[in-house]
């Protein structure tokens, strides 16, 4: 733990292939005091996302790369230990872009803008990094605006027992439709099947994943949620009905590429496919609605959420990579201090 320290990863390399600790360099320095307008919090928990990766490349993207000798950007729960600012009280759990390090200090404006979380919140903190957070609120977004599934119709998701497709595949059960998860083990698949309702799950590491995916979509497939891309994705949309509609979430199979990554444009012109890519935060102005829906939801017992949590910020530049060897079951998280 920091004691009175703040450390502080600091982006040192732009990896080439899979993100290696050299990439970092840690540094102390003491815990940063407020200044006019700002408040400074102790970061409790990370997120791990594979848009880590990205913003750590120096590509077109959605937000500016993190620098060279930047704190790496990460979002996160923090909790206000001293305020300057009208927005943040001490005591205030808040979430937002705190980065990887101990202590994070913000002006309430741009990349630093940090939401509080309500005092009264009845989830323990880490709901709101997962399934109530940035991966369930995308799950919402992707799958009911871009999507628009009907009941009757064929989803099927990949990443599935990750954080964003075990929601996708939840909603899509509350809205009628058989759905169908990919997933890296036998054990994802029991999970995503046993628990979470989906109604078959493929194995993409057994060699014969490609006749479980058929056998699992007799009537075609309506709605591919892809968080995945590559051959999975291009599997998934030989299966697909004339006009179904492609939910382009992620691409996680080409991270670590360092290649742009193609697409079977000749399946999605001859299948007449609707492919449409979004980010999350282009719904930044309805959160509320898609949190509130799905917290609703999970009262209800019909979405439940899972966590892997890794203890200790010094871990993440390795945790990270749970993400890319599929380790993670649920949302990826790091535990920086105690609540
Ligand atoms: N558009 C947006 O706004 C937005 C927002 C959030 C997330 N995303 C995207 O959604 C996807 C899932 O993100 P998440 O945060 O929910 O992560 P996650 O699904 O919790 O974790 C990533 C999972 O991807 C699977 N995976 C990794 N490499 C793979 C490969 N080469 N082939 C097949 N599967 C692979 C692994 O599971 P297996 O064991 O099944 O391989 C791993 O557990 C990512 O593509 C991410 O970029 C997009």
């Amino acid at each position: 733990m920091a004691g009175n320290k703040n450390r502080q990863f600091l982006l040192k390399a732009r990896p080439t292939g899979r993100i290696q600790p050299s990439d970092f360099e840690l540094v102390e320095s003491a815990v940063p005091t407020a200044g006019p307008n700002q408040a400074v919090a102790r970061v409790l928990y990370l997120s791990l996302d594979p848009t880590n990766r990205i913003w750590m490349t120096d590509v077109e993207q959605y937000m500016p790369p993190v620098a060279l000798g930047e704190v790496m950007r990460g979002a996160g729960i923090a909790k206000i230990v001293e305020s300057n600012n009208p927005g943040y009280a001490v005591g205030d759990l808040v979430t937002g872009l705190v980065g990887w390090q101990d202590y994070a200090v913000s002006d309430g404006t741009g990349l630093a803008a940090w939401t509080p979380l309500p005092k009264d919140l009845q989830v323990p903190p880490t709901m709101m990094l997962g399934a109530l957070g940035i991966t369930g609120i995308t799950a919402y977004f992707g799958l009911l605006d871009i999507g628009k599934p009907q009941a009757g119709e064929t989803v099927v998701v990949s990443a599935a027992a990750g954080a964003t497709g075990s929601v996708v595949g939840q909603i899509a059960k509350i809205k009628g439709c058989r759905v169908v998860g990919i997933a890296g083990s036998r054990a994802k698949c029991d999970w995503i099947v046993n628990e979470l309702g989906f109604d078959a799950a493929v194995n993409y590491k057994e060699a014969n994943w490609k006749d479980q995916l058929a056998k699992a979509c007799p009537n075609g497939i309506d709605i591919d949620f892809e968080n995945v891309g590559g051959e999975i994705m291009e599997t998934v949309l030989s299966r697909m009905n004339l006009n179904g509609r492609v939910v382009l979430c992620g691409m996680i199979s080409g991270y670590n590429s360092g290649e742009p990554m193609r697409g079977p444009y000749d399946t999605i012109l001859m299948k007449r496919l609707r492919v449409q890519g979004f980010i999350v935060i282009d719904f930044m102005d309805r959160f509320a609605e898609a949190a509130l829906q799905l917290a609703g939801w999970m009262l209800e017992g019909k979405i439940k959420h899972r966590e892997t949590i890794v203890d200790g910020l010094e871990k993440a530049p390795t945790a990270i990579n749970q993400l890319f060897d599929g380790e993670n079951i649920g949302k990826l998280i790091i535990k920086v201090a105690d609540a």
